[in-house]
Order: structure tokens, then sequence, then C-alpha cells
């Protein structure tokens, strides 16, 4: 999977990964998310947004998902949690942009 990477300053960045678990590894290990709760769907510092197009091939954001978002500031249609993104359909190509910082 092919994902292109807005980072907060705006950088863009591409990788090449076989899933979402190996995108937010690497993106953690990059510091481009601080992912502070190490995936387990608590902290949001992998908050994330997504492209509309996107949406269909992503996995439903869940009820854990959903109560974290709804207590950040930032967030938009596309917002999701890279630790909790999961594919329902092949995905070749995926562009994300890093949220702003809470
Ligand atoms: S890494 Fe903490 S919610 Fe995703």
């Amino acid at each position: 999977m092919q994902v292109i990477v807005t980072d907060r300053a705006g950088e863009i960045a591409e990788y090449n990964v076989a899933g979402f678990s190996e995108l937010f590894s690497v993106l953690s290990d990059e510091m481009k998310i601080d992912a502070l709760c190490g995936g387990c769907c608590s902290c949001a510092t992998c908050h994330i947004y997504t492209d509309e197009d996107d949406a269909v091939k992503l996995s439903d954001c869940d009820e854990n998902e959903r109560d974290v978002l709804d207590g950040l500031l930032h967030v938009q249609s596309g917002s999701r949690l890279l630790c909790q993104l999961a594919s329902k359909a092949e995905i070749s190509k995926l562009n994300i942009t890093i949220a702003q910082a809470e």
C-alpha cells in the first residue's frame, strides 16, 4: 500500500507498507505521531485525517474510537485514529494528514 502522509509542518512523505500496523510503527518511529498509548485507543495522539474518497475502503469507526474522537478539538469529517484503522477493501493508495496536536 502506498501512503502519502502530510505531517503537521506540511511536509509530504511517501511510504510503501504492507498494512496499517506497519504504517503505525513507521510513523511512530519517525515521531510523525506520538502514539503515547501504544495503540490502545486512549491517547488520540495518532489522530489523522483521511480523504473522503478513501472512507469506503477503511474499517468503520467503532464506539471506542468515536468516544475518543468526540473529546478532541480538531475533529473533521475524515478524522480517525491511525492505531484503529484497518482496511475493508483492497487499498493500493491512501492519503492521510496528521491532525493538529490538541
Ligand atoms: S496511539 Fe493512542 S489512540 Fe492511537
